[in-house]
């Protein structure tokens, strides 16, 4: 896999003015991690503001609308988050497939509305506990790879898959490591199928209460190239403790 390991702070529905303070921090730490690359999702009223707090990090949406614009009342379209300064969003959240309804089409449509603007994607696929104890972890996953990943020439470039099992969201539970290195075998060929060779180079990321505790462990799993954080990138000193985790296994590998 190419690429330096990528560390991702997806800040969800958390943070106003004050918190850029905690932006700031994680920027001018990342400095002395050049072996790591480090960037936040913000809530979109942050974005345009982190921009111009941080030099070293990217920064990125955590969703956006299919469409270039019209009328959709409270929606965000990539190219405004693009004009914001972003450089990528996530897009299929497990949150949003959950509570928007969001399927593998629209997600698909987003990520290809993303690119066509210029950004970089992290889509995000994950089974439910139920899927997994039925046994059909792989089979759902897999799936939503096939359904979400954007046709676009050139996309697996800027494309990220984000492994992220939704009973380990927020709950502190994580997969045992063969299951997390079975998964990601599992994308990686899927994501082969579709692309050909070029599916080799998309970075595989795992979320899913990624901590300082656990995040070389995770990190050191086969075919893992990231990590996608989410209550432990709210603050800096929890944040860079897994960016120092993955610099220290940078510098092994
Ligand atoms: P937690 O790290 O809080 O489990 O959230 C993971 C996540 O959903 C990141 O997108």
């Amino acid at each position: 896999m190419a690429g330096l390991p990528y560390i991702v702070g997806n800040w969800k529905m958390n943070g106003t003015r004050a918190m850029l303070n905690e932006a700031r921090a994680i920027d001018r730490a990342a400095a002395r991690f050049p072996k790591v690359q480090v960037a936040l999702a913000p809530p979109s009223t942050l974005l345009y503001r982190m921009r111009d707090t941080v030099e070293l990090i990217g920064v990125g949406g955590q969703d956006c609308h299919a469409k270039d614009n019209g009328a959709y009342t409270g929606e965000v379209c990539a190219g405004m988050l693009k004009d914001a300064g972003a450089d990528f969003t996530i897009v299929g959240h497990s949150e949003r497939r959950e509570y928007q309804s969001e399927t593998d089409a629209e997600v698909k449509a987003k990520a290809e509305a993303a690119l066509s603007a210029g950004l970089s994607v992290i889509l995000c696929v994950g089974e439910t506990e139920a899927q997994r104890d039925a046994g059909d972890a792989e089979g759902v996953v897999t799936a939503q790879v096939e359904g979400s990943c954007p046709s676009t020439e050139g996309a697996p470039e800027r494309l990220s898959i984000a492994y992220e099992p939704v009973w380990a969201i927020g709950t502190g539970r994580v997969p045992s490591v063969d299951d997390v290195a079975a998964m990601h075998k599992a994308i990686r060929a899927k994501l082969v199928a579709i692309y050909g060779d070029a599916g080799s180079d998309v970075r595989i990321l795992y979320g899913g209460s990624v901590k300082a505790e656990n995040a070389a462990e995770l990190l050191a799993v086969p075919e893992v190239g990231g990590a996608l954080v989410g209550g432990a990138s709210l603050t800096a000193e929890s944040f860079l403790a897994i960016v120092g985790a993955a610099a220290s296994l940078a510098e092994v590998g």
